[in-house]
């Protein structure tokens, strides 16, 4: 596959984590220095792929209901490069909607960028260059003023994101400030990485090898329990199947086998605020 311009000033020389990410998703913006280093990664933990497709497709069930329900505004906090089924796309054809991007990863930002100006979508969807950790600032962005109103419902979206806040980002505090900022009606999506019980011990191995790996980067990761996980929702109730694995909830088609096997190691659940 090869990949668009590169957008001015991005380095398609050096691997970027978010263009790794959209390799694993089979996006169009990555470049052959990131599915080197996806492939590398792959060896340590083959079912990054899989498991990466099963969040995309969990979200864009999400996304889709959200819309059958009336929802209008959708925040997506550690968007990731938007391509390969992203929430702009599901959106652009349930017109008037509105979409704001959340990243802080400066590459991740400006091939968002390119992406929504060559595709028209400046006027209902934007990109906030921030961290996740600043939701104040996150507020007051001019895009995020110019395209959310937060008195109308809004279908925010923590899609493998969480995983990267550790104990000391307080994590619970954090989820807690968006949830307030929401009117009732709103819905929280969150999908997060677990090892369950029931997990094969040599694949469970494999996704602690991978953490691990992680752990002294600048990007350490975090598996937590659905009982670490739960509380994020404040009591709303969650839309069923409740707190589900990706395939399980609300699936379209038969679950096959390859995609089964990521069941024990990720969660997601979609709270619904309360009036
Ligand atoms: C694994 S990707 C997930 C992308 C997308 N949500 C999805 O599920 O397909 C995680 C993204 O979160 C971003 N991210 C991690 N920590 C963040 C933070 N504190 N603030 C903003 N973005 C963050 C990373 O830059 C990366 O693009």
């Amino acid at each position: 596959m090869t990949a668009p311009d590169a957008p001015d000033g991005v380095d398609v020389e050096k691997p970027s984590a978010a263009r790794i990410y959209d390799w694993y998703l089979g996006g169009s913006q990555n470049w052959a220095v990131d599915r080197e280093f996806g492939k590398r990664v792959e060896k340590v933990w083959p079912l990054i792929r899989p498991i990466s497709r099963q969040n995309r497709a969990f979200m864009n069930r999400v996304v889709r209901a959200a819309l059958d329900a009336g929802i209008r505004q959708f925040v997506d906090l550690g968007s990731g490069v938007p391509t390969a089924g992203n929430v702009h796309e599901l959106v652009r054809d349930r017109l008037p909607a509105s979409v704001v991007y959340v990243d802080y990863e400066p590459v991740a930002a400006a091939h968002s960028r390119v992406i929504l100006d060559r595709e028209d979508a400046g006027e209902w969807a934007g990109i906030v260059e921030r961290d996740i950790r600043d939701p104040e600032a996150i507020f007051a962005d001019e895009i995020t003023e110019r395209l959310i109103d937060w008195a109308q419902p809004v279908c925010l979206l923590m899609i493998t994101v969480l995983h990267f806040l550790g104990p000391g980002d307080r994590p619970d505090e954090l989820v807690a400030t968006y949830r307030d900022r929401l009117a009732p009606g709103s819905w929280l999506a969150v999908t997060h990485g677990t090892v369950r019980d029931d997990a094969p011990p040599e694949r469970a191995a494999e996704v602690r090898a991978f953490v691990d790996a992680y752990r002294d980067t600048s990007n350490p990761a975090y598996l937590r329990s659905a009982e670490e996980i739960r509380p994020w929702f404040g009591g709303w109730p969650l839309l069923e199947p409740g707190m589900s694995t990706l395939p399980d909830w609300r699936p379209e088609a038969p679950v096959s086998e390859e995609d089964g096997e990521v069941r024990p190691f990720a969660w997601g659940a979609v709270g619904v605020k309360p009036s």
